[in-house]
């Protein structure tokens, strides 16, 4: 029996007996009258690792501002059939990576889902912008909603009503992790952030946004079941064991900031989560999102993630992708759990109609929302011809593709993504003012990452030729161009007449003599540039860079003291040569877009000031990071897929903070070509002077978001920021809070909880105003079920990393 369905047995709608005039337990209603009660005592809440059982899917109510669009798609409800209602909900193979079909008589044209979350991949003369690793380096709430905005037009242009991005699952437990670099930060706050200014970006260009993966999909490794010959399951799928207040803490967070930012769609994720599929996972999805969070739009499946029809549904799921029911659903063989089954589940009384209904507003009322049923582009004709997911051979039917074939939908982007790639550049190393560079005349150029790639730009693996500048799997790109470091620095240098020599043979390099292999002069510069690969469907085996390249820089300073490394990668990386003395600057460029080269030359020349800092902790050795992925299950039972998150809040820098491990650079951590200070005390302000805070939020009417007391700012912290170098350059004061004694044990000593990005010039000084909202300042009460903000006094600091606090105040928030 699945894990839904044995769930379904123990199905609880628990009253809450002892507690009244309070919403205490997970208890609510939405506007239509409907009520859920998520369980209270941790018996029924299930100990760590068992999902217990929440039913019935809440119902839309278009609160939150959707009230009208719900109107319009109740409308178009009306006019359906139950077979109309039922075909609505799955995917079916066509020109998109997903699609739904169209209904003529109803003028509605099917919706069409495109990956990915850094460019719309099946698609020709599109941009690739920077991963989301990247664009979270900067730090840079602008940018990040430029570049969400920027991919949501060329998502529109093409006709893709659906980008299936951003995403916040992973969020980093482990740098290991495969897909880390298509989210955004090892934090949940600034994941958070990222999350809501992406998807505000996307729908405003007027494409529907979807957070995923939701949720605990933090390794690639068995994220799916395994099969056997006769498709029959022989390991389901890992479970990520997480306890309930690591996921309110962590790993549900950022996708509350995504459904308060009004988010179109989640996308659940493949794995397990305490030990039942997340696609049916009713206490994840009529819970936490439909529940406690307030979901208005559909939860639509993982590709192959459905693994039931009707307990699926029952939890919460509102649509199957792609639609296929081979294994892993990928072959699109156009059947599907829901569509039909559906149809036969309400005749025969199995399912009620009120359920299909509210699965199909839900995907109607984003669309209305946004205006997509005037004037959207129809799907570019040439996105099915490259779509090699479900291609013409497997469709079953026609699919009218109208309209202009090929459109270039690249506008201005490519200066957004140099800009934004060169925003977000971590300068983790300068010595001696080694950079900028200062028109150096000879300059050596070293590594496999220089130069281009040399085996096309599209669906290669783990490449050794050419500038990486993107992963792999669903979340990659199509480049239309790149260039490369080596084509960006020979086209700078020529300005300075500039001797340009380059090594791009990893192998050669780390092997030999550097300086046997005839370089006529001593250069005044070494670039090496290195890569670290990453994709969908497996962990990183190292955290080391590619290539052998932490040898290629040992060879090349025996030969250069003055070596500067580029690094292009997925994420953390050890850096051994960073102790190295000729290292003298370590520039972390991440995976780039585009424009790779131009942005790198733009900060080592020092057109950019870099400004980016890290969004994870780079520690001093691979073995200091704890939560590796869970792997090597060697024994034979079907559950044995366990991955127990037993780390809990204790992930990156909270982690190293608390047992006090010394790293190579600290989460927050990144260098200017300039220097900033606080100076002056932080200021602490009540928003509202005249009333006292509660440690518990008022009980209101949950919106998207949550209860929205739980967004209510507080206190308003201010600083002051000086540029005490001589060159203007951009800077991000950051906001620590330590809770108090009080707080339950496991609370980590640093979070997270306000960050800011502008420009100063030398000498001037900037004010920063930090707000903290209610949740900032909460921790997750595990037996009220509820937000609880803890006596006595915090420590509020305020500094340029999670280990660079230049100042501190205290704050009792329910005495202030
Ligand atoms: C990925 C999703 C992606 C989907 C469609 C899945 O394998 O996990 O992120 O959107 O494929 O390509």
């Amino acid at each position: 029996m699945s894990s839904a369905l044995l769930g379904l047995t123990l199905s609880i709608l628990v009253q809450v007996p002892w507690v009244s005039g309070q919403n205490f337990g997970g208890s609510g209603s939405t506007t239509d009258g409907f009520s859920w009660v998520q369980p209270l005592n941790t018996t029924i809440l299930g100990q760590y690792g068992h999902s217990p059982a929440v039913y019935p899917a809440p119902l839309t109510t278009g609160k939150g501002g959707w009230e009208e669009a719900l109107a319009k798609a109740n409308a178009f409800l009306m006019q359906m059939t139950l077979d109309e209602k039922a075909n609505f909900t799955t995917g079916q193979p066509g020109p998109c990576v997903g699609n739904t079909l169209p209904i003529e008589r109803l003028g509605f044209p099917g919706l069409c889902l495109q990956d990915g979350p850094l460019a719309i991949r099946v698609a020709d003369y599109s941009s690739v912008f920077p991963a989301g690793v990247t664009i979270a380096s900067s730090w840079d709430r602008n940018l990040i909603y430029e570049r969400g905005f920027a991919m949501g037009q060329e998502f529109r242009a093409k006709g893709a009503q659906v980008l299936l991005g951003p995403v916040s699952g992973p969020l980093g437990r482990s740098g290991y992790a495969g897909r880390n670099w298509e989210g955004f930060a090892a934090d949940p706050y600034l994941t958070g952030v990222a999350m809501e200014k992406s998807i505000l970006g996307i729908q405003d260009a007027g494409v529907q946004a979807t957070a995923k993966h939701y949720i605990g999909n933090e390794q690639e490794t068995q994220r799916n079941p395994t099969y056997n010959d006769e498709g029959i399951i022989t390991f389901e799928a890992v479970s990520a064991n997480i306890d309930d207040r690591t996921i309110h803490e962590l790993y549900l967070w950022p996708f509350a900031n995504a459904v308060r930012a009004g988010v179109s769609s989640v996308m659940c994720s493949y794995n397990r989560l305490n030990g039942s599929q997340a696609c049916q996972n009713s206490k994840a999805q009529n819970g936490l999102l439909k529940g406690e969070l307030g979901f208005q739009g559909y939860i639509q499946s993982d590709w192959g993630g459905t693994h039931s029809g009707i307990a699926s549904v029952k939890s919460g799921l509102d649509m199957d992708m792609p639609g296929g029911l081979g294994n892993y659903g990928l072959i699109n063989d156009g059947h599907s759990y829901f569509g039909g089954n559906l149809s036969i589940a309400v005749n025969n009384g199995t399912l009620n109609e009120s359920r299909l209904d509210d699965m199909v507003l839900r995907i109607l009322t984003p669309y209305f929302f946004l205006g997509q049923d005037k004037d959207f582009p129809s799907v570019d004709p040439s996105c099915a011809d490259l779509n090699t997911f479900s291609p013409r051979s497997t469709w079953l039917r026609e699919w009218n593709l109208t309209g202009e074939r090929s459109r270039d939908v690249r506008a201005n982007h490519g200066a957004l993504i140099r800009k934004q790639a060169a925003s977000s550049m971590v300068l983790l190393k300068n010595e001696g003012n080694a950079l900028p560079l200062k028109a150096p005349k000879s300059i050596a150029i070293f590594g496999n990452a220089a130069g281009d790639d040399t085996q096309g730009f599209y669906n290669q693996v783990n490449f050794e030729y050419g500038s990486l500048s993107v992963g792999g799997g669903s979340g990659t790109g199509r480049l239309t161009y790149m260039v490369s470091p080596l084509e960006a620095i020979k086209t700078r240098a020529a300005k300075d007449n500039a001797l340009v020599q380059q090594w791009l043979n990893n192998t050669l390099i780390a092997t030999t003599d550097v300086s046997t292999l005839s370089i006529p002069d001593t250069p005044d510069v070494c670039l090496v540039f290195l890569k670290t690969w990453a994709e969908e469907g497996a962990d990183r085996a190292s955290l080391d860079v590619d290539w052998d390249g932490n040898n290629v820089v040992e060879s090349v300073t025996g030969f250069c003291n003055n070596t500067i490394v580029v690094t292009q990668s997925s994420g953390i990386n050890i850096l051994p040569f960073a102790d190295n003395a000729n290292v003298t600057a370590i520039l972390a460029a991440h995976y780039t877009g585009q424009e790779a080269g131009n942005s790198i030359v733009d900060v080592l020349y020092g057109d950019v000031n870099p400004s980016g800092k890290l969004p994870y902790t780079i520690a001093l050795d691979s073995n200091d990071y704890n939560a590796p992925p869970t792997t090597a299950i060697n024994t034979t039972g079907i559950e044995d897929w366990q991955s127990w998150f037993d780390e809990k809040l204790e992930i990156d820098y909270r982690y190293f903070d608390a047992h006090n491990i010394s790293v190579r650079y600290e989460f927050g951590y990144g260098l200017s070509y300039t220097t900033f200070a606080i100076t002056g005390n932080i200021t602490i302000k009540a928003a509202n002077a005249n009333a006292r805070v509660t440690a518990l939020p008022e009980d209101l009417p949950v919106v998207p978001g949550g209860n929205p007391a739980l967004w209510e700012t507080l206190f308003e912290v201010c600083a002051t920021v000086i540029n005490n170098g001589s060159t203007t350059g951009e800077t991000v004061p950051q906001l620590y809070l330590t809770f108090p004694n009080s707080t339950p044990a496991g609370t980590p000593p640093k979070q997270l909880r306000g960050f800011d990005k502008f420009s100063v010039t030398p000498g001037q000084t900037r004010d920063v105003t930090f707000a903290l909202q209610r949740r900032d300042i909460s921790y997750w009460d595990v037996v009220l079920q509820q937000w609880r903000i803890p006596e006595g006094d915090f420590t509020v600091f305020v500094g340029f990393s999670s280990r660079d606090l230049r100042a501190a105040v205290t704050l009792n928030a329910l005495s202030a």
